[in-house]
């Protein structure tokens, strides 16, 4: 009966298809998540994995739609996908328990206009250590809100973190511009996450005073501190683990005994009590909307003691701290200014810990895009977000031209992240500017490739060699993509195959909106110097195909 058997198959086809479009619809509702991939996680955005081609707005732009207007599209011109845009407290609740949402209704209304999605940062309590971005409500009411006291009993325009009106009032701004967002957003998903306030941190001493604050200090550090370093044991933040060595790894004990009655003591105790109060913010936002949260941290230099930069932040010493004070936090993300941006950035690819740049220099610091390769082939970076991204000049720029390479290979990147299968290569530049140009190297597929920053052919006085960066991703066994610019890369074998290494093919080329590689020029002779190696000429971000060969 073949017409019986076409109807059941008719039927079950419609089922099918049922089925294909829930399954769609609900991947399509689903809000932003994080999500294991490999080594690392994937940042999953409509069920599809998503990178972050960044910038952050200055701080007061985006309290002004008006203001913003021009900047939208060129930050799109930009090759932009994301922009990090600040919420303020004092001007979504200027009355206390009357929101007025129009500063959120304009962002996201711009932000889906121009094609463009959003990290929110949330300036609440704290906004770089101070707490300018309160209402008036709250900077008026220092009795309700109290300040922090420093030693000689006088306050600084910084809310203590030991009070629970001050928590509360924050909880329930961040918990209702979360269920606000769920509501208006929920749906669109152009809010991939949000930062929990901005770069907290203690200054100008390593932890507040006052009776609450002496009276806590003095008392045990809590059972899930003690229990967390000893779980994480030889893991340890190295500088953590030596101060928590030196002073007996105890199990139990005053902040004093277990971390030392110095500044470095202290600012373990600072560490620990800001992370609790993002925990309660964090924990609240998430019941109304579950989408990923994290933290940034303004860095400190080698040499300074906590007090003489913001301390108790996120920083890479207190990681661990802060990865037990708030474990509901997905990220602890580095604000990276400093020239040293490869040896930083490194401590915040953690196993319990996916890298994100929510803010570094911007792109007229034209380390900028190598910095962005490197953290994308190197350390699986999630994203990478340049500060002030508006006031760069008009595309095209070094950024815009890096991203626009980026953009192209996000595909490959999101397939082969955390999973060994990328490298990022960039010359090592140290704390205090110093560029090391000797060539780095790294093996892959059995193949030891050595890149050189120094271009062979470009006069070494016109080289800007701290500009000069790239990344790989292997795609075959023999098969590799290389990207960035003022890169050179030799191989030779690394392991019990055929020693040397010949390229069969190389040709530069461009993907196309369709994600289809369109070759360019094949590159046999003087491009590969006759075979030798391939170079990414300095000054024009772009991707080459290759194909390895071994012989002997
Ligand atoms: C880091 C802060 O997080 C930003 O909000 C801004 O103040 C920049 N510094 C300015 O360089």
């Amino acid at each position: 009966m073949p017409g019986a058997f076409d109807s059941i198959r008719r039927v079950k086809n419609l089922i099918a298809l049922a089925l294909v479009l829930v399954t769609a619809a609900a991947a399509q509702a689903a809000p932003p998540r994080l999500e294991k991939h490999g080594t690392t996680q994937q940042l999953i955005v409509d069920g599809k994995p998503f990178l972050i081609l960044g910038g952050e707005l200055g701080n007061s732009s985006a309290s002004s739609a008006e203001y913003m207007r021009p900047h939208w599209p060129r930050l799109k011109a930009m090759n932009l996908n994301t922009v990090l845009a600040p919420v303020e407290w004092d001007l979504v609740e200027p009355t206390e328990g009357k929101f007025d949402w129009t500063s959120v209704d304009e962002l996201l209304r711009d932000a889906r206009a121009h094609d463009l999605k959003l990290v929110i940062l949330w300036f609440g309590a704290w906004k770089n250590s101070m707490s300018t971005y309160v209402p008036s409500w709250v900077k008026r009411d220092q009795k309700r809100f109290p300040r922090v006291q420093i030693a000689d009993g006088s306050s600084m325009e910084i809310l203590s973190a030991f009070s629970a009106n001050t928590r509360d009032a924050d909880v329930r701004a961040f918990g209702a511009f979360m269920e606000y967002l769920k509501r208006v957003d929920g749906e669109k998903n152009t809010v991939l996450m949000v930062q929990v306030e901005n770069e907290i941190g203690m200054l100008p001493i390593a932890r507040e005073r006052g009776a609450v604050a002496d009276k806590l200090h003095g008392g045990a550090v809590p059972a899930e501190l003690m229990r967390a370093l000893a779980a994480r044991g030889e893991k340890l933040e190295p500088e953590l683990r030596e101060r928590w060595q030196k002073h007996g790894r105890k199990a139990s004990g005053t902040w004093a005994q277990a971390f030392g009655d110095d500044e470095w003591g202290a600012e373990v105790f600072t560490a620990w009590h800001y992370a609790r109060f993002v925990e309660a913010l964090v924990v609240a936002g998430k019941r109304h909307y579950d989408i990923p949260l994290f933290v940034n941290v303004a860095l400190n230099r080698t040499g300074r003691k906590p007090g003489e930069y913001p301390s108790g932040g996120p920083l890479p010493h207190l990681l661990d701290v802060w990865k037990a004070g708030t474990p509901t936090t997905d990220m602890l993300s580095p604000d990276i200014y400093f020239p040293n941006f490869a040896q930083l950035a490194a401590r915040f690819n953690r196993a319990d810990n996916v890298l994100f740049i929510p803010e570094a220099n911007n792109a007229t610091n034209s380390q900028g895009p190598a910095n962005a390769f490197f953290s994308f082939g190197e350390l699986d970076s999630l994203g990478f977000s340049p500060f002030s991204i508006e006031s760069l000049g008009d595309a095209p720029n070094a950024l815009a031209r890096a991203y626009e390479v980026l953009e192209q290979l996000t595909p490959l990147l999101l397939e082969t992240r955390g999973r060994g299968r990328t490298a990022g290569f960039r010359a090592t530049i140290q704390e205090d500017g110093t560029l090391i140009d000797s060539p780095v190297k790294k093996s892959m597929a059995g193949i030891e490739f050595t890149v050189t920053f120094i271009d062979p052919w470009t006069p070494r006085d016109k080289q800007t060699i701290g500009d000069h960066g790239g990344l790989l991703i292997q795609a075959g066994e023999e098969d590799f993509w290389f990207a960035g610019q003022g890169i050179t890369v030799t191989f030779k074998g690394a392991d019990s195959g055929p020693p040397l290494v010949g390229i069969d093919i190389a040709e530069e080329g461009v993907f196309d909106e369709n994600g289809v590689w369109k070759p360019g020029r094949r590159l046999n002779g003087d491009q590969t110097h006759q075979g030798r190696h391939i170079r990414l000429p300095p000054g024009q971000f772009q991707i080459q195909k290759v194909r390895l060969y071994r012989y002997r």
